[in-house]
């Protein structure tokens, strides 16, 4: 279990000080995958950065298995790096060694014995299903093998957390999935717990069990992850999901005046009932799609939906009561696409 607490990270410098962290505090519980989302520049590199001490907190505490690990002294800083791997946007693997070699590195430095080596090398290729390659050079790899091979490298140790910065941010769509479901694999079957910083919101929603969205060096809002991207609260969140409301346009409506505008959202089982043609069933009142979108998350669905009612204006007002009551988020909006 990882548990930080108003941790502030500043960096000094001639053009002035930045401030990359500020009172940060998350629980991050054993067997999490959880997600740091927030665009660049927010602080998220520094953030994982501190938790394996590659960079130095300003305050603050980082508690890993009870152990502060802030006041740790060389030694025992090394020992802890131990339980610590860590993978990179780019890969950061050595162009002169072989993926063996690469794989085996840290054991050297450790000392490991040499056909101990030789067989957690091959475990491990076995795990991030790369046998085939295991003399050849970074060079004669693609994206996603080499940064299974950096997988590899950081799993030598049988580490118990895996710190993860960018993971597939250099990588296509398709390799995307293939190391996300590797990284999947190895949190079920190593009990590993992944710190996963991304500025993609599809890897937080294909993965991570929960999120923390990261904005100008203070976490705005946290969660499992479902919850956070189905009721997003916070302005950066809601950008992250393209909120369909906030695209609203008078000119999507002929009678913009005499409408009133919400957005519904579905959550689960609510997403596959027929609510609209029934609300317009029973209080015979116009209601005019304006922009939708269903999504799933972790095999969960949720529907996000802007319409305008239209009629008398009781029914209407009838009609949005009887929405509300019927289990899903209801909100009235103003033109803009702000909340009512
Ligand atoms: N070594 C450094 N020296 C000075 N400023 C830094 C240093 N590292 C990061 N920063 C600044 O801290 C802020 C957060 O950076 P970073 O953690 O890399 O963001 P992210 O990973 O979310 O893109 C940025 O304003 C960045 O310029
Ligand atoms: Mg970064």
């Amino acid at each position: 279990m990882i548990k930080i607490e108003g941790l502030y990270k500043t960096f000094w410098g001639n053009e002035g000080d930045v401030e990359a962290l500020k009172n940060i505090n998350l629980r991050i519980e054993k067997g999490d995958i959880f997600g740091i989302m927030g665009l660049s520049g927010a602080g998220k590199s520094t953030l994982i950065r501190c938790i394996n001490r590659l960079e130095e907190p300003t305050k603050g505490r980082i508690y890993i298995d009870g152990k502060d690990i802030t006041k740790l002294d060389k030694n025992e800083l090394r020992d802890m790096r131990r339980n610590i791997g860590m993978i990179f946007q780019h890969f950061n693997l050595l162009s002169r060694k072989n993926c063996r070699e690469n794989i085996a590195f840290p054991l050297k430095i450790m000392k490991y014995d040499k056909n101990k080596i030789e067989k957690r090398v091959d475990e491990l290729l076995e795990i991030v299903d790369l046998k085939d390659k295991k003399t050849a050079y970074p060079s004669q790899l693609s994206g996603g093998q080499k940064q299974r091979v950096a997988i590899a490298r950081a799993l030598a140790t049988n580490p118990k957390i895996l710190l993860c910065d960018e993971a597939t941010s250099a990588l296509d769509p398709n390799t995307t999935l293939s190391i996300l479901e590797l990284l999947k694999n190895i949190n079920k079957k190593l009990g590993i717990t992944i710190v996963m910083i991304t500025h993609q919101m599809e890897v937080i929603k294909q993965v991570c069990n929960k999120v923390a969205v990261i904005s100008d060096g203070s976490i705005i809002e946290e969660g499992n992850t479902y919850e956070v991207f189905s009721k997003p609260s916070h302005k950066v969140t809601k950008s992250f999901i393209q909120d369909v409301s906030l695209n609203l346009d008078k000119s999507y409506m002929d009678n913009p005046d005499n409408t009133t505008i919400i957005r519904i959202t579905f959550l689960d089982e609510k997403a596959k009932e027929p609510l609209i043609y029934k609300t317009i069933k029973k209080f015979d009142i116009e209601i005019n799609i304006l922009s939708g979108k269903m999504s799933s998350i972790q095999e969960r669905t949720y529907g996000n939906l802007v319409v305008g009612l239209r009629g008398d204006e009781k029914k209407v007002e009838e009609a949005i009561d009887y929405l509300k009551n019927q289990g899903i988020i209801v909100e009235e909006l103003k033109l803009n696409g702000s909340i009512n």
